[in-house]
């Protein structure tokens, strides 16, 4: 029998000890070590009974684990990644894959040279819910794609800010939520091509923007919007709709995502479909309502048991860094086109 594989974790915040907890309960894989340089990191480890480094390079050079998963402050990721690599470890990475493009071709680039593979993670990927959605638009369950209507509305509490790195250059709404939404966008309606956009700070006040208007056209000739606001107290978002991490009280009935194609439309996450009986019926026949089976999957447990199969050489990540990177790309078009005022295209990773 193979031996569980031996995984250190880079950044014990709030999403490195969610990382542990599906860990703690994954056969194939084991804690070997943790490096934080916060104040509780070294409470922490004694608990989780391994040792504790306050700089990762060491704790690489030490420890030697077979995999890391690194979630610390988005600025650091492509640093810390490449170290990682230039050690030989393949790496979970927390998204977003790093915070410029330049440093994200870098980290690409040395993955590649290196063989050493990234896995980023936009766990959602990983939902069953979400593979059902893409089998149903590739089967054609939809005819032609045509609009597409995403919200990611809801309330931060004020105490998320206390943390002073989510409110600098680096964070920001976009980057640490939309992007999650946009990866889905990209990964079920194809590569968009060009994006318009507005953003306000009006309601916290913050560097960062707190609410978000976005124009999309597909590369597929589909059209979508999706409007943010982490500042609103609403139900549509797929942290609350999904259920897929309890810690957020689920408002079940209400969709995040609504596709609609010239033979049917579905709503994410319920996966309901809409369709007529005959092909060329309208709007005076019945629409047809039909609920598409697939329960909300564990998608970050999913992710770890993908990634050490990754790590094993077993399977292809089924998201790299240069995916990623081309989700990161749409990010930073839908900047620079709210900054500007004018339509963006995502640039070329
Ligand atoms: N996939 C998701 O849904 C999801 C959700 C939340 C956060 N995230 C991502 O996870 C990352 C961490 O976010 P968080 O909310 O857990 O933040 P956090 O502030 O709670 O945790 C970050 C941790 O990194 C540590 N750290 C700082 N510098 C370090 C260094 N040089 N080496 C090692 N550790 C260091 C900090 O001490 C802290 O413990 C971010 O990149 C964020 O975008 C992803």
């Amino acid at each position: 029998m193979t031996s569980p594989l031996r995984i250190a974790l880079i950044g014990a915040g709030v999403m490195g000890r969610q990382h542990l907890q599906h860990l703690r309960q994954l056969p194939e894989a084991q804690l070997c070590a943790i490096a934080d340089p916060g104040p509780q990191a070294g409470d922490f480890a004694a608990q989780c009974g391994v040792a504790h480094f306050a700089e990762y390079r060491r704790m690489l050079a030490e420890v030697r684990p077979e995999a890391v998963i690194v979630a610390n402050p988005n600025a650091l990721h492509v640093a810390t990644a490449l170290d990682c690599l230039a050690a030989g470890v393949p790496v979970l990475l927390e998204k977003p894959v790093g915070v410029h493009l330049d440093e994200v071709r870098e980290l690409v680039a040395a993955s590649r040279a290196s063989g050493v593979p990234i896995l980023v993670g936009h766990h959602r990927r990983h939902n069953p819910l979400i593979a059902r959605a893409r089998e149903l638009i590739e089967a054609g369950a939809l005819g032609r794609l045509t609009t597409v209507t995403a919200l990611w509305q809801l309330r931060k509490p004020d105490s998320y800010y206390d943390i002073p790195w989510r409110r600098e250059a680096g964070a920001g709404m976009l980057l640490t939520n939309l992007i999650h939404d946009l990866d889905l966008l990209r990964h079920l309606c194809g590569e968009v091509r060009q994006v318009q956009a507005f953003t306000s700070n009006g309601v916290r006040g913050f560097a960062n923007e707190d609410s978000a208007a976005i124009l999309l056209q597909f590369a597929g000739g589909a059209l979508g919007s999706l409007t943010g606001s982490d500042a609103v107290a609403a139900p549509w978002s797929w942290e609350l709709d999904s259920g897929e991490n309890p810690d957020y009280p689920r408002q079940a009935e209400q969709p995040c995502y609504l596709l609609a194609g010239t033979a049917g439309a579905l709503s994410i996450p319920q996966l309901k479909r809409w369709h007529y009986a005959e092909a060329g019926a309208g709007w005076h026949e019945p629409l047809l309502q039909v609920q598409e089976p697939c329960a909300a999957g564990e998608a970050l447990r999913r992710q770890l048991q993908h990634f050490v199969e990754v790590a094993r050489g077993q399977a292809a990540p089924l998201v790299s860094a240069e995916d990623a990177g081309r989700t990161l790309a749409l990010v930073e078009a839908i900047r620079q086109a709210a900054e500007s005022g004018r339509a963006c295209a995502p640039q070329i990773i």
